[in-house]
């Protein structure tokens, strides 16, 4: 009798097991990213959004907001590219990772009241195709940010993971900021 040869999967099963460890937190992403477009899509416009003295219109508070929050966004990547060693002669200092951890606070406790507010006063809406993306973006990004904050405290998912992750964030949050703020200042010009 002649041995059978042994049948092993063509993917080492640490690496499939990492990989079904995302699973979940990318179903929960989709979920919140879905809830919020469907949130703003069934629920009626109030028009009602929040201005603070000092600003012209509450988009200009909104569009400063943003830029903020992309900007804390940048430091977040300067920091991970650092973090990594993929800044050539530049050291990880001691405080880089609270640093990181911090920027990302900031971005999305700042960008959190500018997305009730749209999500709340205008609403999920489709009238241009910028404003399609924009709706899709900002729903996208909360989905986004819970599927990186999920996987945070996960042991042994493959190293690519929070990298790809993090640079979703970032895409989404960048493409956010062109299709609202950017729009906002080039169309009503900077000031606050
Ligand atoms: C949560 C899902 C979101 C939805 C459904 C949504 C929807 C909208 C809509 C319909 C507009 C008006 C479109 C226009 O004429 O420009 C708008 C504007 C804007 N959004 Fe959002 N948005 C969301 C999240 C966000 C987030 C996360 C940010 C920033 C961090 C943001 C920043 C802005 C800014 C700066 C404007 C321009 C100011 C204004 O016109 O009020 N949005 N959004």
């Amino acid at each position: 009798m002649t041995a059978q040869p042994e049948t092993s999967s063509p993917v080492p099963e640490h690496v499939s097991s990492g990989v079904a460890k995302l699973v979940v937190p990318s179903l929960i992403g989709a979920l919140v990213a879905l809830t919020l477009g469907i949130y703003g899509r069934l629920h009626h416009p109030t028009g009602v959004v929040v201005n603070i003295a000092g600003f012209t219109s509450a988009g200009y508070v909104k569009s400063w907001l943003a830029t903020v929050a992309t900007f804390f966004a940048v430091v977040q990547v300067g920091s991970a590219l650092v973090m990594y060693g993929k800044v050539p002669r530049v050291p990880a200092p001691s405080w880089i990772g609270r640093l990181h951890q911090w920027s990302g606070r900031i971005a999305f406790l700042v960008a959190v009241p500018v997305a009730v507010n749209c999500l709340y006063g205008l609403g999920f809406q489709t009238y241009s195709t910028r404003v399609l993306i924009h709706s899709v973006l900002g729903c996208a990004f909360f989905g986004a940010f819970t599927v990186k904050m999920l996987i945070l405290p996960k042991r042994g998912l493959p190293g690519w993971t929070l990298p790809v992750a993090g640079a979703v964030v970032f895409t989404v949050l960048t493409a956010l900021w062109f299709t609202s703020a950017f729009w906002f200042f080039s169309t009503f010009g900077i000031h606050r």
